[in-house]
C-alpha cells in the first residue's frame, strides 16, 4: 500500500469522532500505522482502538505530542484547554495543531498557545465512521497553505471537504454537523408513514434509506439543481404533487431552515460560554 503522508500524528481523545477519523485514515491508508499514535484517559477505549486499527496507544498527552508532527484535538470542548494547558510548552512552530471540537476559536486556542501557534480548526460529521463524511476546514493566520491541505488530505480520507471562514462554523455545525441527527429523524418518520400504510417496517426501513442515499448520489453525480431533480418525479396530477403539496402543507421547508438556524445558534451560544 502507498502511504500518502509521511509524517507522525497523534489524537488526544479517541471517542466517537476520533474513532471515525482513525478508522478513515487507516482505511485510507493516509498514514503509516506506525505513525499514528492515539491517547485517551479511557484505557479500555484505547485497547479497543489498538484492537480494531493496529496503532499505537498512550494515556500520555505530553509523551505523544513530544513526537507527533500533526496533532488532533478530538476530546469534548469543555476539555480543550486543560488539554492544551497540559501540552502547551511541548508545542512550537514545527508542529500542526488540528481542532475539531465545536465551539473552540482558534483564537482561543492561540491565546494559550501563542499568536504563531499552527492551528487549523475542522467540523466534521459522523458519516466519517463510513468514510461519506463532509468536513469544513478554516485556518488560524498562523497555518499556511501546506497545513491546509494537510488538513484537506486528512479529511478527505473520510468523505469530502469545504474551505470556509471561521466566521461560518456555527452555520456549518447546525447544518452538517448537527444535519446526521435531521436525516436519521427522516428515515425513522418515513419508515413510520410506510409501516402506517401497511408495508413490513424491515421493508419500508430499507426502502426510505435507499431513496435517500440514492437521491442524494443522484444530486452529487449530476450536480443538477434539487428542484430540476424534483420536477423530474413530478408528473401532473400525479401520486408525487400530491405528496409535494402534503409537505408543503406541514411546513417542512420551514421545519428545516429553522432547525438549522436553531442549532448554529445553539452553537454560538456554547462557543461564548467555553
Ligand atoms: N460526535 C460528533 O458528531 C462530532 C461532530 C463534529 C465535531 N465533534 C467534536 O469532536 C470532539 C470529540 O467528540 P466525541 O463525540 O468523539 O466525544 P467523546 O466520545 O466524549 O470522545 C472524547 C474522548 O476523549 C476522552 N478524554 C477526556 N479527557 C481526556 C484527556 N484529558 N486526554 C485524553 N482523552 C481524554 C474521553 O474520555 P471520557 O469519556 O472519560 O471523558 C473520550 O473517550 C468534540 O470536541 C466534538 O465537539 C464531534
Amino acid at each position: 500500500m502507498r502511504y500518502q503522508i509521511d509524517k507522525k500524528i497523534a489524537f488526544i481523545g479517541s471517542g466517537n469522532m476520533g474513532e471515525a477519523l482513525i478508522k478513515g485514515i487507516t482505511g485510507a491508508g493516509v498514514f503509516k500505522n506506525k505513525d499514528i499514535t492515539v491517547t485517551d484517559i479511557r484505557r479500555e477505549r484505547l485497547e479497543h482502538i489498538r484492537r480494531l486499527y493496529k496503532v499505537n496507544i498512550t494515556a500520555d498527552n505530553r509523551d505523544v505530542v513530544k513526537k507527533a508532527d500533526i496533532i488532533i484535538l478530538s476530546v469534548k470542548p469543555q476539555i480543550i484547554a486543560k488539554v492544551v494547558k497540559e501540552v502547551k510548552d511541548l508545542v512550537d512552530r514545527k508542529k500542526l495543531i488540528i481542532t475539531i471540537a465545536a465551539g473552540v476559536t482558534i483564537n482561543s486556542i492561540q491565546d494559550m498557545l501563542g499568536k504563531k501557534a499552527r492551528i487549523v480548526r475542522v467540523m466534521p460529521n459522523t458519516p466519517a465512521i463510513v468514510r461519506e463524511g463532509v468536513s469544513a476546514i478554516a485556518s488560524g493566520n498562523a497555518a499556511s497553505e501546506v497545513d491546509i491541505k494537510m488538513a484537506e488530505k486528512i479529511f478527505n480520507a473520510v468523505g469530502r471537504t469545504v474551505i470556509v471562514e471561521e466566521s461560518m462554523m456555527d452555520a456549518v455545525t447546525g447544518l452538517s454537523g448537527s444535519g446526521p441527527a435531521y436525516v436519521f429523524l427522516i428515515i425513522e418518520s418515513l419508515t413510520d408513514a410506510g409501516v402506517n400504510m401497511g408495508l413490513p417496517r424491515d421493508v419500508s426501513k430499507l426502502l426510505s434509506i435507499q431513496t435517500i442515499l440514492g437521491s442524494a448520489k443522484l444530486a452529487l453525480d449530476t450536480g443538477e439543481h434539487p428542484g430540476k431533480l424534483k420536477d423530474m418525479v413530478t408528473s401532473p396530477g400525479g401520486t408525487t404533487i400530491a405528496g409535494l403539496h402534503a409537505l408543503e402543507d406541514g411546513g417542512l421547508r420551514a421545519a428545516l431552515i429553522n432547525a438549522v438556524e436553531a442549532a448554529a445558534k445553539r452553537s454560538e451560544e456554547l462557543g461564548k460560554k467555553g
